[in-house]
């Protein structure tokens, strides 16, 4: 692909992006051209600061320079270091987030803020607690013990490895890295990385494997699993996305951040009758929510709140002028927020204390008092409607999409072409027909951020249509799936993208060739789905026609995503390379040599055409190796 110089192929961004220079406000862009040129020893993961002794760096472009640390660490130990400290801070964050959602369904007290009871017992009975003479509340608090015990527990594997294909199983098992509890992995990177300990770059990065195997099979899942629970498992629902979706006549309340917690809290406050009658005395016509980044997916994946944007448009946001409060949580949250909201009138409202800023109002949020706290922080934006300064600026900007394709969704909507063939229901085996038959010719995932280095949303929309074209099925997440329904690809009309074949398909099971599966802790939906296709051909993860792409990753998140997509088997394409070129081996092992051990690997390519054509190469060798 040309890149055309734009900073965004996004027609909102643009035009927001336009009136920020207009006013001489400073966005992720700008400050980014002013780093330029970016440090190259941290580039190439060359730079250690794990002692006093340090900071040290090797020096690549000439033998004359270090070589090797003050304390003799050599490029492959140091750029191994840094990779498995980010993989482990990625884990940390995404765990984090499930043990919080896990503390939230443990001090449930009422039934009736259950939301999925189905799912909860169904994880009972996974997770051999017994239920016979239990009421809802109590299965609930058992259910989350036994999920934060998964955290610190002090023997035992993760719960949720049982989830994968026994090959797998027995894989992991074999090469070590069948992890253990989530913050022991986590803490175990912390160490063996600490001045004076692991040197054997192999060794460095079979511990950052452990650590992101808590993420996906560990604290993710917990995450996805228990949200599902207490808020309602996702099903299909139309939605609106992009800046567009904001009202000028209405209070407009930007979520932001990650965590279900706050956000529905915020959703079924902004509905109380006493604030939406508040908001109408301000001179206002109502109470707007629309969420940004995965907080955004959550809610809207939910309740079919509106899709904001994803993580470049959140300082966009603020410049319409229209925006009475943006309320953040944990993660990919913009410390520059604070600076722009100065300009506005917006209010930044940080709920969490893991996640202060300075300038920002900061109102805790505490789950067992959550409507409460709810109220209070919509009723701060609700009477900061009057204090709108100069003229409201609201793109036009946004489209439609459907999406909420949870796991149950997509069996049940596979379900639809099982009835009609009597096939057995709740199984993917419509699926596995169609890829085996061609018709489909694999899937892939196209998940994580927005990156300065690539242009805004446009390498995950070029790379999906690329693979559309090519009747391979897309699924995404994250900011991907920001990118994704604002270009219209979850809409019916996305048809046209595709080849014949999947054209087909996506008509018969009346579903959009981009499927939504959420947040980026959802990721673990997608293990959940392989994991099934897997066990139904009576193979491994590794078998199976299908890919994953982080074509404008950002996050240490992602990082940990990544490696952990590949110890389960998947063929990982990243569209900015991470910070370990400094280290031909580690460099090696990841994008080569790990394949042979786990049968996924790292593939960097920055182009999303090129990606595309590596992917469907890597879809047709899989192909012909499963003789289909
Ligand atoms: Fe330098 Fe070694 Fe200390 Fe790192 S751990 S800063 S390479 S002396
Ligand atoms: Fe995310």
């Amino acid at each position: 692909m040309e890149n055309c110089g734009c900073i965004t192929c996004d027609a909102a961004t643009k035009e927001l992006y336009e009136k920020a220079k207009n006013e001489g406000i400073e966005t992720v862009w700008d400050r980014a051209r002013a780093m330029q040129p970016q440090c190259g020893f941290g580039e190439m993961g060359l730079c250690c600061t794990n002692c006093g002794m340090g900071p040290c760096r090797i020096v690549k472009v000439s033998k004359d320079g270090p070589q090797a640390g003050i304390c003799g660490a050599t490029e492959d130990t140091i750029v191994a270091r840094n990779f498995a400290r980010s993989v482990a801070a990625g884990a940390a964050a995404h765990s984090d987030h499930g043990r919080d959602i896990a503390l939230a369904l443990y001090h449930v007290d009422d039934k009736a803020r259950i939301k999925d009871e189905e799912k909860l017992f169904k994880l009972a009975d996974e997770w051999g607690i017994t239920v016979e003479g239990k009421d809802t509340v109590q299965v609930a608090k058992e259910v989350a013990e036994k999920a934060l015990g998964e955290f610190g527990k002090v023997f035992g594997n993760l719960l949720f490895l049982k989830r994968a294909p026994e090959k797998r199983i027995k894989l992991w098992e074999e090469t070590g890295v069948a992890s253990e509890a989530i913050d022991k992995e986590i803490v175990r990177v912390l160490h063996s990385t600490h001045m004076g300990c692991d040197a054997d770059y192999r060794n460095i990065i079979r511990q950052a494997i452990r650590a992101a195997m808590t993420d996906g099979w560990g604290g993710s899942m917990i995450g996805t699993e228990l949200s599902d629970i207490l808020f309602g498992t996702p099903m299909p629902k139309k939605v609106e996305a992009n800046l567009g979706v904001l009202k000028k006549e209405y209070v407009n309340i930007v979520v932001h951040g990650h965590e279900p917690t706050l956000s529905e809290a915020i959703v079924v406050a902004a509905r109380d009758p006493e604030l939406v009658e508040l908001a109408k005395k301000q001179g206002a016509e109502g109470i707007n929510v629309a969420g940004m980044c995965c907080t955004g997916n959550e809610i809207a994946m939910r309740h079919g709140i509106p899709m904001a944007g994803n993580f470049f448009q959140q300082e966009l946001a603020i410049m319409t002028g229209a925006v009475e409060a943006m309320i953040v949580d944990v993660q990919c949250i913009m410390p520059s927020l604070a600076t722009i909201t100065k300009c506005y009138h917006t209010k930044l409202i940080t709920t969490s204390p893991k996640a202060k800023i300075p300038g920002a109002t900061h109102i805790e949020f505490d789950e067992q008092k959550s409507f409460e706290i709810a109220k209070r922080i919509v009723k701060e934006a609700v009477m900061n409607f009057k204090n709108r300064k100069g003229e409201v600026h609201i793109p036009d900007e946004k489209s439609e999409g459907r999406i909420g394709y949870s796991l149950e969704a997509i069996i049940k909507t596979l379900d639809r072409v099982t009835n009609t063939h009597a096939h057995p229901s709740g199984t993917v085996k419509p699926l596995v027909d169609a890829i085996k038959s061609g018709v489909l010719r694999g899937a892939v995932a196209i998940v994580g951020c927005n990156n300065h280095k690539q242009p805004h949303d446009s390498c995950h929309v070029t790379l999906a249509k690329e693979l559309l074209k090519r009747d391979i099925l897309v699924v995404t997440t994250g900011c991907g799936a920001h990118a994704c329904v604002k270009a219209g690809l979850m809409s019916d009309d996305a048809r046209k993208y595709c080849g014949k074949g999947l054209a087909t398909v996506c008509e018969l099971l009346d579903i959009p060739p981009v499927l939504h599966m959420g947040s980026c802790v959802d990721i673990s939906r997608i293990l959940v789905l392989l994991s099934e296709v897997a066990k139904y051909i009576g193979g491994d993860i590794s078998d199976l026609p299908v890919a994953a792409a982080a074509p404008e990753w950002m996050s240490e998140k992602a990082q940990a995503i990544g490696l952990y997509a590949v110890a389960s088997g998947v063929y990982v394409l990243l569209g900015v390379a991470p910070a370990v070129t400094g280290s031909e081996n580690v460099a090696t092992y990841l994008t080569k040599d790990i394949e042979s051990v786990f049968g996924g690997r790292f593939e960097i390519e920055s182009d999303p055409v090129k990606a595309a054509e590596k992917i469907a190469a890597h879809i047709e060798n899989k192909r012909k190796r499963l003789g289909i």
